[in-house]
């Protein structure tokens, strides 16, 4: 079957202050409908780059990605825009990605009026829809982004990321920053919208612990490489490179 998405050989360095860096090194990967990719590495390892080079954010210096067969980094224009819609962005801090006074039905709406997915008279419905679908109450819909609670917040993010349909939702980071209770329960919320829509995720994280409970494989970064990758509890039991090793060890109650 086709993948959803294939990078082949993406490379991309940023020059900083007279330095090269090196962000990402020859990064080939696939994934499949309603498949979880982890992505996991140490600060600095190229994973926010790689994101934001999946989103269209930052463009690589060579490599190729085929998302939904068509050729993505060729996409203009129009046809950009309207392809745009079917892949989203989670960040970390929902309150850095909004405009945290904007309440969270124009937050929901906005996409619904950009991307044409919903006209003015339908918008305030599906903006309900939308946030049912992320265990919140409609009645949410006219508070301000930073009345509400991180977690809130971060279901807010997900119900947008939800509204223009997407196939592929990017989650950078995006539940390091909450409790360990609440972080739990939007891990069972994506798996849950995974089950019955069938998008498919990749989750960056530094944590493998997180990245175990969501990902069906992961992808080991370490400076700009992909120095691993495979299914996910396999390389949590035999870590085959000393960056994954780390990262392993550092979660001591993974070890038996
Ligand atoms: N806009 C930028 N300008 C200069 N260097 C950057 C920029 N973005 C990222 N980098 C560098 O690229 C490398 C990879 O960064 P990043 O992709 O953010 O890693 P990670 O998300 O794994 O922490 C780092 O060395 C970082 O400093
Ligand atoms: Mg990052």
């Amino acid at each position: 079957m086709q993948p959803l998405l294939a990078v082949e050989n993406l490379a991309k360095t940023f020059r900083s202050g007279g330095r090269r860096v090196t962000a990402l090194d020859d990064v080939s990967l696939t994934l499949g409908r309603g498949e979880t990719l982890g992505l996991v590495g140490p600060s600095g390892s190229g994973k926010s780059t790689l994101a934001r080079v999946l989103l269209r954010l930052v463009a690589p210096e060579s490599g190729r990605i085929e998302m939904e067969g068509e050729d993505w980094l060729a996409l203009r224009g129009k046809a950009l825009r309207e392809r745009r819609a079917r892949v989203q962005m989670v960040f970390q801090d929902p309150l850095a990605a909004f405009n945290p006074r904007a309440t969270i039905a124009s937050a929901l709406a906005d996409p619904l009026r950009i991307h044409g997915t919903a006209g003015r008279a339908e918008r305030p419905r599906r903006v309900g829809e939308l946030l049912e679908r992320v265990g919140l109450s409609p009645d949410l819909a006219p508070r301000a982004i930073h009345e509400v609670s991180g977690g809130q917040r971060q279901r807010v993010a997900i119900a947008r990321a939800l509204a223009t349909n997407p196939s592929l939702i990017v989650l950078d980071e995006a539940v390091s920053a909450l409790d360990v209770s609440v972080r739990g329960r939007i891990l069972e919320l994506l798996a849950a919208i995974q089950k019955t829509d069938g998008v498919s995720y990749i989750f960056v994280s530094h944590d493998v612990a997180v990245v175990r409970v969501i990902a069906h494989r992961v992808a080991i970064m370490d400076a700009g490489r992909i120095v691993e990758m495979g299914e996910t509890e396999g390389i949590i039991r035999e870590p085959g490179s000393a960056t994954a090793r780390a990262l392993v060890a550092a979660v001591p109650r993974l070890h038996r």
